[in-house]
């Protein structure tokens, strides 16, 4: 082998070494995908749906019904607008007073989110006093945030999951006369922190009392992402409207949903 053919051979070898730590480099990943979390349903009590109660409690958008009606579906594509555009992933709904339908819109809009963009949920129910979450979707959960807050219960033993995918429920399972300091703990606090991390690509949605007759409400309301204010048409006065505008003015405030209007979209 003569000087020429050594050096072509040299080089040769030279350049499939590189060539190979180049290989090795590019598929080797930097560092090991940290381990995923056990996912919540898998260890989540399951309990059917009642199509009876979700009948009674006008809860439309349903399992097997097809497309969600217009109005929630608007209402699903303007929240997940805003939602995905500011990167927000906790929504609280509230209202100015008892009855004015935030349990109604919570329940639709988070079927309306499972069923038709297969979002995952976790729908929260807040309100301490007169829970009803459960009862609209005819569930009878043994144990809920309320035992979470008051008996230390584990979190994962108080979710409940409807027989619809991507859907779990936190429920009140006894209401409580006396709540009002509950959701203004820092029991609380940890806790709504800890559901907005645990899965990123999840949306949590508070069911809460009224703003104006309960204190800790517009307390928690720093700790979710966005805040929608249900008005009942005819029936919420105007200077609680008022009171809701100027309490939630200049915080994560997302919009008002006039319920049970008698205006067509
Ligand atoms: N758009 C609507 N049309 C007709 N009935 C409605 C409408 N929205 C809600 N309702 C009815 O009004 C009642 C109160 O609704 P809902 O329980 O959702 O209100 P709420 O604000 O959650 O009340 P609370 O403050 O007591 O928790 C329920 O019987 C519900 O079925
Ligand atoms: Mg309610």
């Amino acid at each position: 082998m003569d000087k020429l053919e050594k050096a072509l051979q040299k080089a040769r070898i030279d350049r499939e070494r590189a060539l190979a730590e180049v290989a090795t480099a590019t598929v080797l990943p930097l560092e090991a995908p940290p381990a995923a979390p056990p996912p919540e349903p898998e260890r989540t009590a399951t309990q059917p749906l009642s199509p009876a109660e979700l009948e009674r409690h006008r809860v439309v958008v349903r399992p097997g019904r097809g497309e969600t009606v217009d109005l929630f579906r608007m209402l699903r594509t303007k929240v997940m607008q805003q939602m995905q555009g500011a990167g927000l992933r906790t929504l609280a709904i509230t209202s100015p007073q008892y009855g004015d339908g935030k349990t109604t819109i919570a329940i639709n809009l988070a079927m309306s989110l499972a069923l038709d963009v297969k979002q995952t949920v976790l729908l929260v129910d807040t309100d301490m006093r007169k829970p009803s979450v459960h009862e609209f979707l005819g569930m009878k959960p043994e144990c809920g945030l309320d035992d979470y807050l008051l008996r230390d219960v584990p979190i994962a033993k108080c979710l409940v999951k409807p027989n619809i995918e991507r859907l779990v429920v936190l429920p009140v399972a006894h209401s409580l006369q006396d709540s009002s300091e509950l959701l203004g703990t820092p029991k609380m606090a940890k806790l709504a922190a800890e559901l907005k991390t645990r899965y990123p690509d999840r949306i949590v949605i508070y069911d809460m009392p009224p703003l104006l007759t309960q204190d800790d409400t517009l307390a928690f309301l720093p700790l979710v992402d966005g805040v929608l204010l249900v008005v009942r048409d005819g029936v919420s006065p105007i200077a609680d409207v008022r009171a809701c505008a100027e309490s939630l003015a200049g915080r994560n405030f997302l919009g008002t949903i006039l319920n049970d209007s008698r205006f067509s979209a």
